[in-house]
């Protein structure tokens, strides 16, 4: 069957097509213009294959799959490894999104420094930028680039034509919105390119068994651009999330076909390059404020790992007209919800207050178990008492002002214990399992019976 030529016409903002040319009946352009659609040709693949899908030649039994040994490769950086489920697969395909500034050139360029060291040579193509400004990143690194190949190029066909010399170990592509295939129409960046260069990486890294990671700009509304095109292409998706000037950064997997998506790792972007933090609850706490209102220590719990936190509530008498909510690292409509029971439930007259609620540090918490937290932060600060400064609280609050169990709460009062906190403030249903932590624990049933614990 011979290939033919084909047309679509897509949108460049969502990845919308439609075989007929006009406008993208989803997005608009600021001022309400419509997006065009634009046209993109493409040869129509040959049948019955799809790309990045492995030769499977025939059925085989399961039980006579073969592993093989040695597979990852470990990139030196602890908390990265840990994402990955153990080091990257060697043959697999990662790709790594944030928004641009956050990191990702400089973890990479740390990860390849480890891996030319015990696998060289590493092929780092720097679609972006030139050799000289990776390089000066690199000085800056401290990474001498033993092993390490830097090649400025954006055209994918060559890169690929040119692996045969290099045999390369593992393959660093940054960014893939920015390499392209000539033979393709389409610009750079577009759709068609962003998800055809990512299936030629995938189909050449099964094929050659060679770990490559893509480097993924992710847009405003925090989709990759060559929107989520690519997500179900790769093996592992990999975010990197951090406040700009915040120094922290959190390593989310939200995709691992090798491994667990419920590690994250935590860095700090320092004047040397991202330092691994391995105890991120200490980096959060390290400022915290002692005997002051409003400050609540929460242990919440981050895929299988603990983090302690501190939330912090700001509650004022509004000066004018509405009283202002004001959330910053927890969710809006969560906290308003808590502002409600805490007036309705536990008679505390804050509807007419302004309040203002943090998590210190530039840290997020979106589980429920920290809404006892940000329910003692809120009266703490309007009786403008402070909490004992050595209490962790836990706690999903329902709208009757009843508390509810949280999932995990022997790992998160071990956690506590081990920085130094003496004792909790946890649901009635969990805090008579919890004898062996060595916590004073007490449990509690409503908001009302938390506050006269901890505020009488
Ligand atoms: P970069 O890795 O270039 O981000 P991305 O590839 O995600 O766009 O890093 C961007 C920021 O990190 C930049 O604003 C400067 C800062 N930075 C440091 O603070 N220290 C360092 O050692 C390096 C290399 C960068
Ligand atoms: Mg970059």
């Amino acid at each position: 069957m011979s290939p033919r030529a084909t047309s679509v016409y897509r949108c460049q903002e969502c990845g919308f097509a439609s075989p007929k040319p006009g406008t993208c009946p989803d997005c608009l352009r600021g001022a309400g213009a419509y997006v065009q659609l634009v046209e993109e040709r493409s040869e129509a693949p040959a049948r019955g294959r799809r790309p990045g899908a492995v030769s499977p030649g025939r059925p085989q039994s399961l039980k006579d799959v073969v592993l093989e040994a040695g597979d990852r490769l470990p990139t030196g950086i602890g908390e990265l490894d840990r994402v990955l489920g153990g080091g990257v697969v060697r043959g697999s395909l990662v790709l790594l999104g944030g928004e641009p500034g956050c990191g990702k050139s400089t973890l990479l360029l740390q990860a390849a420094r480890a891996l030319a060291k015990a696998r060289p040579p590493v092929l780092y193509v720097c679609a972006e930028e030139s050799a000289a400004q990776v390089k000066m990143r690199a000085d800056r690194l401290g990474i001498a680039g033993d092993g390490l190949l830097l090649w400025a190029e954006t055209d994918l066909g060559s890169v690929q034509a040119g692996l045969d010399d290099v045999k390369p170990q593992a393959l660093i592509v940054d960014s893939i919105q920015t390499v392209f295939l000539p033979d393709l129409e389409s610009a750079p960046g577009s759709v068609a390119q962003v998800r055809e260069c990512a299936a030629r990486l995938m189909t050449q890294a099964k094929g050659r068994g060679l770990a490559t990671f893509l480097v993924g700009h992710v847009t405003k509304d925090g989709a990759i651009a060559g929107p989520r095109v690519l997500e179900h292409l790769v093996d592992t998706v990999l975010y990197f999330e951090g406040e700009q000037h915040h120094a922290y950064r959190v390593l989310r997997a939200v995709k691992n076909r090798f491994g667990s998506t419920n590690e994250i790792g935590v860095f700090e972007m320092a004047e040397r390059g991202l330092v691994e933090v391995a105890n991120p609850s200490g980096f959060f706490l390290s400022e915290r404020p002692i005997d002051a209102p409003g400050s609540v220590v929460v242990a919440s719990l981050e895929g299988t790992r603990p983090m302690l936190l501190e939330l912090q509530a700001l509650v004022s008498r509004a000066s004018f007209g509405t009283p202002r909510r004001t959330v910053l690292g927890a969710d809006y409509n969560r906290v308003c919800l808590l502002l409600a029971v805490l007036e309705k439930r536990a008679q505390l007259p804050i509807g007419n207050q302004d309040v203002f609620v943090n998590v210190a540090g530039g840290g997020r918490v979106v589980e429920p178990a920290a809404d006892l937290a940000i329910v003692l932060a809120s009266a703490s600060s309007y009786m403008e008492r402070p909490l004992p400064a050595d209490v962790v609280v836990l706690g999903e609050v329902g709208l009757t002002g009843e508390v509810r169990a949280v999932a995990g709460l022997e790992v998160r009062l071990r956690a506590a214990a081990q920085l130094g906190f003496r004792s909790a403030v946890v649901p009635q249903s969990g805090a008579a399992e919890m004898r062996s932590v060595p916590l004073s624990v007490r449990g509690v049933a409503t908001v009302s019976e938390a506050l006269e614990a901890l505020l009488p």
